[in-house]
């Protein structure tokens, strides 16, 4: 079994490396070759992720009255005219396959009698979302990691933190990675390096992403000049519990799926009043309906929430289906089979992110990306519930085709330094802008944009980047040298060099976000800009960003 900790050492190189143990991560580990000597690295524990969270289920078209080409048109209905076509056929097509992997691996979906159970999410004409109680992602990431640890070629380094992506200096390949193991900050060097490191949702103040989606993959690959794509398309959704002091945990969509109704504070199902499908419209429409809802019938719409009423479903779908949704629920002191449930909109997924071909290959030789920090396509300016489990397996399963020459691994020979200090003074301005820059980019780059609000944020972000680029730390992180360890024996050292890395990918997320939302003056699936509502044909188009440069296509 391979699961290190953090007081052995860890290895100087591998075959593969892969940064995160979400589902994409894991899935990975398992489809490379059992030859070679893979590394997963996660920043926090083993289950720490969205995947681990992830409740409603994961889509494919396995029923009878549904078919591949029924899920690829609701998939690129809901991506609102940028999905990439061949990668949402490539998904569809894999779907079932997936799943039986899935199942064969044991995976323990909720069944109808014999058969895998389905349900419906918003804008899938079909029910065929399978599901393990509301507690998907737990039961996929429980049985992948059994797998995964089970593996004699694969080890796993949690709390371990990837800060750096080491690029060979003329080939301009990816050769390793820098990471922070315990009190040292060392690079490992590796064949392949495959970022599945989850989203970004940290960056905004209302979010049910957990505190490890800070977008760390999208930063590390940009900074090294890797290309970025429709990072503006974020996923609010409608439904994530809204009660003082209690995390924005999500309320499945699959609740809705079973029939409950969204209401007011006057029990009006509002929701139909902008869009005929009501609770079942797209994510993004029903998110701004109760935005805008809000903002017309509330006094403070930033506190304000509607309500989820489940009285439609009978009690025992509710206690079937919704197992952890009661007991958190209860935990607030909400008893979902007799009370409303208080729920607002929260970021939810980001569309965007490292742009990857088929094969799951970054614009970068040598660097690999899978799962949510992945742009392949597949979900344009807008997620279709549920794709995104799926994707995870999917374009994780390519990497079996990966080409490495695992005898290319040499002796290496590294020199270690000392470093005493501690950043205390650094940390004054990481506090100030963690505290302040989900704020910023909840009211500037939320449901709702506008060109000024934007202009303004990004005035101040690109202020807090320079900041940054002063602090000691950064000539750690940016400028040592591959050769070199760096020990540091304060014992304050680690959490500062941890709170002062993710710090650094979530100013510069913020940064291509609000970049790529300005850049944009139009209005599709998870952007909507206020001065520009309508959604144009000539913008039917990617938005990239390679270094500082700032393109379509
Ligand atoms: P994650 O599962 O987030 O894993 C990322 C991993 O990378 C973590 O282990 C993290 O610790 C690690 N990491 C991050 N940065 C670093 C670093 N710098 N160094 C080392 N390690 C790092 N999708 C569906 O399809 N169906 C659903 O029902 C569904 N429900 C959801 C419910 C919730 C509450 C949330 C938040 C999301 C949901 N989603 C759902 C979306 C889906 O769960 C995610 O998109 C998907 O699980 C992402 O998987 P991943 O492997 O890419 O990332
Ligand atoms: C949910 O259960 O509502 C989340 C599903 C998803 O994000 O795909």
């Amino acid at each position: 079994m391979g699961y290190n900790n953090a007081k052995m050492n860890i290895p100087n190189q591998f075959d593969v490396l892969i940064i995160g143990s979400g589902a994409a991560g894991l899935y990975a580990a398992l489809c490379l070759p059992e030859n070679w000597q893979v590394g997963i690295i996660t920043k926090d524990t083993l289950k720490t992720g969205a995947s681990d969270w992830a409740q409603g289920g994961i889509a494919a078209s396995i029923d009878p009255s549904d078919s591949p080409q029924l899920h690829l048109e609701d998939t690129l209905k809901a991506g609102a005219g940028l999905c990439d076509r061949q990668a949402v056929e490539f998904l569809v097509n894999h779907a079932s396959e997936a799943i039986a992997s899935l199942v064969e691996l044991g995976v323990a979906f909720d069944r109808r009698g014999d058969q895998l159970a389905m349900t419906l999410e918003a804008a899938h004409s079909r029910p065929r979302v399978l599901h393990a109680a509301d507690t998907t992602g737990k039961a996929i990431v429980t049985t992948l990691t059994e797998k995964v640890l089970a593996k004699p070629n694969i080890s796993i380094f949690p709390q371990t933190l990837a800060l750096n992506l080491w690029l060979e200096e003329n080939q301009q390949n990816c050769q390793g990675v820098q990471v922070l193991y315990g009190n040292r900050l060392e690079w490992i060097k590796a064949q392949g390096v495959i970022l599945a490191t989850g989203g970004g949702g940290q960056v905004f103040a209302q979010t049910t992403n957990p505190p490890v989606s800070t977008g760390d993959g999208v930063a590390l690959a940009w900074r090294k000049g890797a290309i970025v794509r429709d990072l503006e398309f974020i996923q609010f959704h409608p439904t994530a519990l809204t009660v003082p002091g209690a995390p924005r945990f999500l309320i499945s969509e699959a609740v809705r799926g079973e029939g409950a109704y969204l209401v007011d504070d006057q029990g009006d199902r509002f929701v139909f009043n902008y869009h005929r499908a009501g609770e079942l419209a797209p994510r993004d429409v029903v998110s701004r309906a109760i935005f805008n809802h809000l903002q017309k019938h509330s006094n403070n719409p930033a506190q304000a929430h509607v309500y989820l009423d489940l009285s439609n479903i009978p009690p025992e779908t509710i206690r079937h289906r919704f197992p952890n949704i009661i007991k958190v629920c209860q935990h607030w002191g909400i008893d979902i089979f007799h009370q409303l449930i208080p729920v607002a909109p929260a970021a939810h997924y980001w569309m965007g992110g490292i742009a990857t071909d088929l094969n799951s290959c970054t614009s970068i030789p040598g660097l690999y990306s899978v799962g949510e920090t992945a742009s392949t396509g597949v979900h344009g300016a807008n997620r279709l519930a549920s794709n995104s489990l799926l994707e995870c397996i999917v374009f994780a399963a390519q990497l079996a085709k990966l080409k490495i020459n695992p005898s290319n691994n040499l002796t290496r020979e590294t020199t270690t330094r000392e470093i005493r200090a501690d950043f205390k003074r650094d940390l004054e301005i990481v506090a100030k802008i963690r505290t302040e820059l989900p704020v910023l980019m909840w009211q500037s780059a939320g449901i709702c944009r506008t060109g000024t609000r934007l202009n303004q944020a990004l005035l101040k972000v690109s202020q807090w980047r320079q900041d940054l680029q002063k602090q000691p730390l950064t000539e750690y992180i940016a400028n040592s040298q591959p050769t070199e360890t760096l020990v540091f024996t304060a014992p304050e050292a680690i959490n500062q060099i941890r709170l002062y890395g993710e710090t650094l990918n979530l100013v510069d997320v913020a940064y291509l976000i609000l970049k790529s939302a300005l850049f944009r003056e139009e209005s599709r699936g998870g952007h909507y800009r206020l001065d520009y509502p309508e959604t144009l044909e000539s913008w039917q188009v990617h938005t990239l960003i390679q270094g500082d440069r700032l393109f379509s296509n």
